[in-house]
């Protein structure tokens, strides 16, 4: 039975007795329940361990619209939870904690977005997968920083685009394919934070270091790039690649499965231009845990529910991204 004070926090706080190995029994529930649970490189490293599946927003879509589970349990942030729930309307789809929003998709606003949209008659609407279901229903194409690129080069050269809401992935896509999109003014709160000085600083101590970048960072240290890319493709690099040290410009989440994947190898987390906070952290992905994520699981718990006329639009653009992507092999 759901509780009154739960709706009011965003999450099932039901006392756990310090008996319960958390571990064993998030499994278990699991099991009974024919339950998967996915997570986000960015959550805490025993949320990670504890997955059936860990990926970028990519894979995790493209995850789910596969799986033939009866509940997804989605350790990440609220659209992911949302492109699950389009994705497999007819499932369960459980995010741990409703309060792990994405700065990103806040900064979109949809009515706005929308007037955004009637300005520009005659331009194709890319929206980055970290927006809102409504933001996904007004656009034709939705994109991730695994195949941001590849989708806009895909489309003929002339083609008018809008490209929301994140302004430092759309102009770096405009930087490497010479398209002219217009651009909704988005940003992360963790990606705009790093510090260009700092990553130099931190480059001549390690010389031989190379510095990995997502996409969502500032113009200014994408140029400062050995690799700019997803999660899963900086991962990909730092496993592939000889160097034996990284300076990496993403949530420090994702160290813990580069120093999984590469025990020998050092991995330094790029450092934000305000020493005193831990700004690479995201601070919504960070609010999953395993006691939420047992709670979730015993009382199915909160729900992701998707309006049906929103998810029925959505589902265009996000299956678009998919087949799009299929079809180029990503
Ligand atoms: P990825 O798709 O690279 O995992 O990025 C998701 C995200 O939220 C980045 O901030
Ligand atoms: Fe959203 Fe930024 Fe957190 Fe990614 S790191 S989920 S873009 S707030």
């Amino acid at each position: 039975m759901v509780k009154k004070e739960w709706i009011e926090k965003g999450f099932a706080d039901e006392p756990i007795a310090d008996t319960i190995n958390l571990k064993e029994a998030i499994r278990q529930l699991a099991k009974e329940k024919n339950a998967i649970i996915m997570a986000h490189y960015y959550t805490e490293p025993d949320v990670q361990d504890i997955a059936d599946f860990v990926g970028d927003s990519l894979a995790l879509a493209q995850y789910a619209a596969k799986t033939d589970a009866s509940i997804i349990v989605m350790c990440g942030v609220h659209f992911m939870g949302e492109t699950n729930k389009i994705l497999c309307p007819d499932k369960t789809v459980l995010v741990p904690d409703l309060n792990a929003s994405c700065s990103l998709a806040e900064s979109c606003p949809a009515d706005a977005f929308e007037q955004f949209v009637k300005a520009h008659p005659g331009h194709t609407v890319i929206s980055y997968v970290n927006t809102t279901a409504a933001i996904k229903a007004l656009t034709d194409v939705v994109v991730t920083s695994g195949n941001a690129r590849q989708i806009v080069e895909s489309m003929p050269k002339d083609e008018k685009i809008i490209f929301g809401p994140d302004q430092n992935l759309g102009g770096y896509i405009n930087s490497i394919t010479g398209r002219e999109m217009v651009l909704w003014n988005g940003a992360c709160h963790v990606h705009e934070k790093f510090s260009v000085e700092r990553i130099i600083a931190l480059k001549k101590q390690y010389p031989e270091a190379k510095i990995l970048v997502h996409p969502e960072c500032k113009g200014p240290v994408v140029k400062l790039a050995d690799k700019v890319g997803s999660t899963a493709a900086l991962l990909k690099f730092a496993i592939a690649d000889a160097t034996d040290t990284f300076i990496v410009a993403t949530e420090s989440g994702i160290l813990h499965k580069m120093q999984q994947a590469c025990p020998q190898k050092t991995f330094i987390p790029a450092p934000p231009d305000d020493s005193t906070c831990a700004c690479n952290e995201c601070n919504y992905m960070k609010l999953i845990n395993l006691r939420k994520l047992y709670n979730c699981l015993k009382y199915e718990w909160p729900q992701i529910e998707v309006e049906e006329k929103v998810a029925q639009q959505a589902v265009k653009s996000i299956n678009r991204m998919l087949e799009i992507s299929e079809r180029l092999g990503i």
